[in-house]
């Protein structure tokens, strides 16, 4: 469904209830997409928040699957503008929600940026927002940021994947089962957005052993299929280099 005519930004339910909103933007030649995912249980939550000059589409999108003063959650997988800029416009919309983020995000960015105090997930760390479960991994520089980490939906087996597996590209379709790896590699010899960490295939690894059945990337299509088999491909292929 598209929600704004002039930006094009659309809503998708790509699982059981966790809704992608996606809006191109022409920061790079081709274009690129910005998906913010809205899982509705509860006690709703929002994974990115978008750059803070999209907040009001943002919440026009939201506003189309629950009412946005609901959100109780709002995080990202790394503190960049992309992933927390709309945060404060957000949390004025929603004053009950409370920011998340890995513990030393919170700790460097998160609680100096934010209007209320976030909460720092631990490595492993679970907790409910209603009728699921949700997981934090911290992965520290996989692919970038000290503060990185995926935020894993139990119940549906959903990887909100943040920066890993970007494609580039204006149009989309909200979810694929066309592996996104070829493209994704194509973005990262475009741009080497990965940092160059030791502990990145022991990471990716970790990730694979939760058998993702959705990658769902902050850039690009959602990934329907094996997910620990894209993984594991993708850890390959940066061992390789
Ligand atoms: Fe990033
Ligand atoms: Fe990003």
């Amino acid at each position: 469904m598209i929600t704004n005519i002039e930006t094009g930004t659309r809503v998708d339910e790509v699982a059981r209830g966790i809704y992608q909103i996606s809006t191109r933007l022409d920061v790079i030649p081709g274009g690129f997409t910005f998906n913010s995912y809205l899982i509705a249980d509860d006690e709703p939550l929002l994974f990115h928040t978008g750059y803070r000059k999209l907040f009001p589409v943002i919440v026009e999108a939201i506003e189309k699957v629950i009412p946005a003063q609901k959100l109780r959650w709002i995080g990202g997988s790394h503190f960049e503008g992309d992933e927390f800029g709309a945060l404060n416009d957000l949390l004025a919309a929603a004053p009950e929600a409370t920011p998340f983020g890995a513990e030393i995000g919170v700790l460097t960015s998160i609680n100096d940026f934010a209007a209320q105090p976030a909460r720092g997930l631990q490595d492993g760390e679970e907790f409910s927002i209603g009728s699921r479960r949700m997981k934090w991994l911290y992965t520290p520089h996989v692919p970038h940021g000290w503060d990185c980490g995926i935020l894993f939906d139990l119940s549906t087996r959903t990887m909100l994947c943040g920066d890993l597996f970007t494609q580039p590209g204006a149009n989309m379709p909200a979810v694929t089962e066309t592996e996104v790896l070829t493209a994704s590699e194509g973005m990262r010899a475009m741009m080497d957005y990965y940092a160059h960490a030791t502990s990145t295939s022991a990471i990716l690894e970790r990730l694979a052993s939760l058998r993702p059945s959705m990658l769902a990337c902050q850039h690009g299509s959602a990934y329907r299929g094996d997910g620990a088999a894209l993984l594991r491909e993708l850890g390959a292929t940066l061992e390789r280099e």
